[in-house]
């Protein structure tokens, strides 16, 4: 039997790899095997794609269609390599972002075609869609802060996105919540501006109430 597929998404600073660790203990604890992940990455190819894509390691500005292709491509890599064959051995699947963050930062925020989008995400995943997207809503000016509180110390820098201005962030956050009416029977929207627990107790009900 396959196994599940869920991903998490939301705007910088919303918490979601705290989530993702979270949730797979709990889902381990239960004797299920789970996979995480993440986008762009999860491969050797994808990491490789993630660096070019995150830190200008390439010494001239990326254009809107490259970006996107590299997005995908790294996709396609750990959709074929990683992710299906997971799902066949019936693991469960929790990726950091998926084909929703290219809707909400390529297409709402970028100004990107809509449709074009839809179809290079369906090339990308095999035509295999999440089965849950739990998308951690955050005002901006909250994430804006706690990237702040993040990098603040030396830790680290911000990356191409985390520098974009903040009228491209409302365009994320307004992306995704379209994204969400849009199919709603996937997509569960959690409140992240509460606390680690809150958020936890929230991810773990949808979880429950959708896959178990
Ligand atoms: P993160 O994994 O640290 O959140 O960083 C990934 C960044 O890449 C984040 O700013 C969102 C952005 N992104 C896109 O613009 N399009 C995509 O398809 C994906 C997967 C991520």
């Amino acid at each position: 039997m396959s196994g599940k597929f869920i991903t998490f998404e939301g705007p910088e600073g919303s918490g979601k790899s705290t989530q993702i660790k979270l949730l797979s203990e709990k889902l381990a604890d239960r004797g299920i095997k789970v996979l995480c992940t993440r986008e762009p990455g999860g491969t050797a190819t994808g990491e490789a794609i993630r660096n070019i894509l995150q830190h200008d390691a390439v010494d001239e500005p990326l254009s809107e269609r490259a970006e996107l292709l590299l997005f995908t491509a790294s996709r396609a890599q750990l959709m074929d390599r990683v992710i299906l064959p997971a799902l066949d051995q019936g693991e469960w699947v929790v990726c950091d972002r998926f084909i929703d963050s290219t809707m909400a930062y390529q297409g709402f925020a970028r100004g990107m075609d809509i449709d074009t989008l839809d179809r290079i995400n369906d090339f990308a995943n095999n035509s295999r869609k999440p089965d849950l997207t739990l998308l951690l809503d955050l005002d901006i000016e909250q994430g804006f802060q706690r990237l702040e509180e993040r990098y603040s110390g030396g830790k680290g820098s911000a990356d191409r996105f985390e520098r974009e201005g903040r009228d491209f962030h409302l365009r994320v956050r307004e992306g995704y919540r379209k994204l969400a009416e849009r199919e709603p029977e996937r997509f569960c929207i959690i409140d992240a501006e509460q606390s680690i627990e809150e958020v936890a107790v929230n991810v773990w009900s949808s979880i429950k109430e959708v896959l178990l």
